[in-house]
């Protein structure tokens, strides 16, 4: 008898402990991607624009070591974030999708694209409002194989990851004069966080209920702009005024953050609207202090350079600067960059682990 209570005891600490352990399985049957070069994973192959990478040394750690036009050796986060989830080992792009019954998501996203149609317009790419178009039709094609109904069930259940900001920033109000002739940084900062507003909400309309929204990066921490910084005060253009900092630029890091915690109200705010009419979760995701640690302390993530890009001399190379005839360097996890402005996939996927944290706790409650 008493070894059967023990047996019994055993058993249910057997199956406790079991239940305890196992990971999390949710029911996430897609993940939708829009956005810019951080998430793009190679919708920009077919359009005349100069913002591709699907050329060597691109991709040179993926799968057949084929370049995709993914900025980076390999995965980005949002191929991190399908395996994660057991959807497929990484997300298609829809330029050239044929939609199935089966489809486990795609992602919208167009390198050198951001909120401002500026950004996107300068290098002839995929506006928000282009992406969101196209989400639209893809909606028509998934609706007309499983019915309507289902669909929006679907989609329901489905993430949607955004990643934009950044180019306006670095090219629309840094680099060209337009935008800062017409508006303060603040200012310019409150008309993204108008137009990302609307965005989100064109993705609600449409079906979206579950929102990881990223935030800008540390800015001065890119080792493109610690070169632009050594060229800002050139008397002679492209001779350095001041050798090439070997720090992050903290202004630049101050108004990524400044404007982060602006961004961070706005969900917060789009949270209250939306979750008043149905069920609706808008997650801030913080990609800015996982990257400055990783910038400040290499040590702990086993990089030995983060202040240059892996390909060609790391500081300047980028999109078609960064081709096949650049040398690379021959231990791309031990960078943080892959180029002068696009993370390795070392990088991106601890970015990834962050982000599927932030996914088991939002699916969690
Ligand atoms: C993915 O599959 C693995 C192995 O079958 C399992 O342990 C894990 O819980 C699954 N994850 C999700 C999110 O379903
Ligand atoms: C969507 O459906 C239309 C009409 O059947 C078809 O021409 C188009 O190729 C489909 N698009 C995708 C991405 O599957």
């Amino acid at each position: 008898m008493a070894n059967l209570v023990t047996c019994i005891a055993l058993l249910l600490t057997l199956f406790v402990f079991s239940k305890a352990k196992a990971a999390p399985t949710y029911d996430v049957p897609a993940v939708f991607v829009f956005g810019d070069s951080t998430v793009d994973t190679g919708n920009n192959n077919k359009l005349v624009t100069v913002v591709k990478a699907n050329f060597p040394p691109y991709g040179e750690a993926f799968f057949n070591k084929k370049a995709t036009g993914r900025f980076s050796d390999g995965k980005l986060v949002p191929d991190y974030v399908v395996s994660a989830l057991n959807l497929s080992d990484s997300l298609p792009p829809y330029a050239g999708h044929k939609v199935t019954a089966n489809d486990f998501g795609v992602c919208f996203a167009s390198a050198g694209t951001g909120l401002d149609d500026e950004t996107a317009t300068r290098f002839n790419v995929q506006t928000l409002a282009q992406q969101v178009k196209e989400f639209r039709l893809y909606i028509g094609n998934l609706s007309a194989l499983k019915g309507e109904a289902e669909t929006q069930e679907f989609l329901k259940k489905s993430l949607f990851i955004t990643s934009v900001g950044s180019n306006d920033i670095m090219i629309s109000y840094n680099l060209f004069l337009d935008r800062r002739t017409t508006y303060t940084l603040p200012q310019y900062h409150a008309f993204l966080l108008d137009r990302h507003k609307a965005f989100l909400q064109q993705l609600y309309e449409l079906g979206a209920r579950n929102f990881l929204v990223t935030g800008l990066p540390p800015i001065g921490c890119l080792p493109i702009q610690l070169t632009l910084e050594s060229l800002k005060k050139s008397i002679i253009p492209g001779m350095p005024a001041a050798p090439r900092p070997n720090k992050c630029i903290q202004d630049q890091n101050n108004a990524a953050a400044s404007y982060n915690k602006k961004l961070q109200q706005m969900i917060q705010g789009l949270l209250m609207k939306f979750i008043s009419k149905e069920r609706t979760r808008v997650v801030y995701l913080d990609n800015y202090n996982r990257l400055l640690d990783m910038s400040n302390n290499p040590e702990k993530y086993g990089f030995t350079e983060t202040k240059r890009g892996c390909c060609g001399s790391g500081l300047v190379e980028m999109g078609p600067l960064c081709n096949s005839l650049d040398l690379m360097c021959s231990n791309p996890s031990q960078y943080m960059f892959f180029d002068s402005v696009h993370g390795t996939q070392a990088a991106y996927k601890v970015v990834a682990e962050d982000v599927m944290k932030v996914v088991h706790a939002m699916l969690a409650n």
